[in-house]
């Protein structure tokens, strides 16, 4: 199988005074002063329903970027006609062309798009120039380009083996039916990576993004359109979760769903398609990458300003929305005193405001929902007994929803903020006798019901070694002496388990293996 050898898409610097800066503000400001009139995408029809919904900034909410258009439970009907209509010929076209396509699309991507996809992704989600580039640019490359890859290992795995006068084959099919992507607000990337990697394996798809990533899923929408994904193949429908959930979960040619989002989303998504389970031809695919209370671990031998700058870059990016995030810390007491102090001299650098600005590190969280239940988990943590901010605290949504980073200390591994997932720019630590390590151990594993990412920081490879064998099921992506967060397609496969998720892998030849059906074929001459 001849494909082009993917390489990481190179991350560019945005650095004062270089051309791609120039282009990515002028972007920003043509974006800014126009009002788009975002349409949903059903086959061949982009569908204006006249019921219109705002979009703004988060960081500057009195701002309207456009509106995109609102359906319902019909539209949802139609978009699943539209797939089911689409798959006949989308499925039998040669592997080749489908890769083609969605190189094509890697390739707009890097090229001509990159400036309008980061730009949205600034805009409409409130990503700062670095993390949209990390994001909606080389992420979703990346994944564009080593799905072609894994790919073509799944269609050139070993046939099963034949014998005289029999001749044993074994076709990958695409699924029967239509595949539902179900998207979170939080990852560009993740956005366009669980409807065209179903495609890719040949499936025809229904989308529905997160109504806060709308504004970025119409520019992808564009690029898919551009690079050639014929109509019908990807559906991209705005209408509400559970509206959609009844119409999808309902229908007989329902054959799987590609999930990203919460933990309670999933959970109730999973009970729904049981309940209808008599209701398909076939048993669906459910993949779903969830929710994350993510830790980081510091052994007493590990380096205080590498622990620091792991906890204050792995926690605040992007304020901390990334289900990767560093949530939780377990810090030993010995280096307590160094770490608080590079920590909070790191933090004391990171300035707050619009994305615009190139110098803010810190942006606004997505919306007046996730800002009041973020600030809630602050105002509570200001009453109880036991728990000391030492860092932020503040929060103020007048014209964008702004939260401090906010660091917590509390006496009570198990206090909620050790526990639950916040979603949002709140890092809670807990300070360990540093000579019991192995009870860190404990806590670190029974604290929280998650398994997504976690991180151990040490220079004593005993230390190392018991970790990694000791949480071993505590995330799916273990990090030694490094930050929780930032994976990159090809390097280090995503996902978690527990109550983190199904454990897919994005990105990886597990994750394409969901999206066919095997069928074995037995020749006798
Ligand atoms: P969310 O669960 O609120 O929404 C995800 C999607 O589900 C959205 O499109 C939403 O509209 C839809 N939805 C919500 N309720 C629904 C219902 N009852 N029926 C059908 N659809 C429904 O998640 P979010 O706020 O967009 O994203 C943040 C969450 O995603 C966090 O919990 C984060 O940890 C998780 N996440 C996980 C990963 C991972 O790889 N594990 C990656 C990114 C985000
Ligand atoms: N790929 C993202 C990260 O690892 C989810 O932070």
């Amino acid at each position: 199988f001849n494909v082009p050898e993917p390489k990481n898409e190179p991350v560019k610097s945005y650095a004062p005074g270089s051309p791609e800066r120039k282009e990515l503000q002028n972007k920003l400001k043509e974006l800014r002063g126009q009002q788009v009139d975002v349409p949903m995408y059903i086959g061949s029809d982009e569908v204006r329903t006249g019921n219109k919904k705002p979009m703004f900034p988060p960081h500057d909410h009195q701002h309207l970027l456009g509106h995109f258009h609102e359906g319902d439970a019909s539209h949802v009907e139609q978009a699943i006609n539209a797939a089911l209509g689409a798959k006949e010929a989308w499925e039998s076209m040669e592997w080749e062309q489908r890769a083609a396509i969605f190189l094509k699309a890697a390739d707009l991507l890097a090229g001509p798009y990159r400036a309008k996809i980061n730009a949205a992704t600034m805009l409409g989600q409130s990503k700062n120039a670095m993390q949209a580039e990390i994001d909606a640019a080389c992420e979703f490359i990346d994944f564009l380009r080593f799905n072609v890859k894994y790919m073509t290992e799944i269609y050139s795995q070993q046939p099963p083996v034949s014998g005289d006068g029999v001749w044993n084959r074994l076709e990958q099919r695409p699924l029967e039916g239509f595949v539902f992507a179900l998207t979170p607000f939080n990852f560009t990337a993740i956005a366009g990576n669980l409807p065209t990697s179903a495609a890719l394996m040949g499936n025809t798809v229904v989308w529905k993004p997160a109504y806060t990533q709308i504004y970025s899923a119409d520019v992808l929408m564009q690029v898919f359109k551009e690079a050639g994904v014929p109509d019908g193949v990807i559906n991209l429908i705005y209408v509400d979760g559970p509206a959609t959930g009844e119409v999808v979960f309902n229908h007989p040619d329902f054959a799987g769903i590609h999930f990203t989002g919460s933990t309670g989303v999933f959970q109730h998504i999973w009970k729904t398609i049981g309940e209808n389970i008599y209701k398909y031809k076939s048993y669906p695919r459910i993949v779903g990458e969830t929710g994350g209370k993510d830790f980081v671990l510091a052994h007493k031998s590990a380096n205080p300003k590498a622990v620091a700058v792991g906890l204050s870059r792995g926690a605040f990016e992007f304020q901390g929305q990334k289900c990767s995030a560093a949530s939780r810390a377990y810090i030993p007491s010995n280096i307590w005193d160094d770490v608080k102090k590079f920590l909070l001299e790191d933090l004391s650098s990171m300035k707050m405001g619009p994305t615009e600005d190139f110098t803010n590190f810190i942006n606004a969280v997505i919306d007046e929902k996730a800002f009041d239940k973020i600030s809630k988990y602050i105002a509570d943590a200001k009453e109880a007994d036991g728990v000391e901010i030492i860092a932020g605290g503040n929060y103020d949504k007048s014209k964008g929803y702004f939260i401090e980073p906010t660091v917590l200390v509390v006496s009570d591994p198990m206090y909620t903020t050790m526990q639950e997932e916040i979603f949002g720019p709140v890092l809670t630590i807990y300070v360990y006798n540093s000579e019991h390590f192995e009870e860190a151990l404990e806590l670190v594993d029974q604290t929280s019901p998650y398994a997504l990412t976690g991180a151990i920081f040490s220079t004593d490879r005993y230390a190392v070694e018991l970790a990694t064998k000791k949480l071993r099921n505590a995330a799916g992506n273990f990090y030694i002496n490094d930050k929780p967060t930032g994976a990159v397609v090809g390097q280090q496969p995503f996902g978690g388990a527990r109550a983190s998720g199904t454990n897919d892998k994005a990105g990886s030849m597990i994750n394409l293996l969901r999206w066919v059906s095997p069928r074995t074929i037995k020749e006798t001459f």
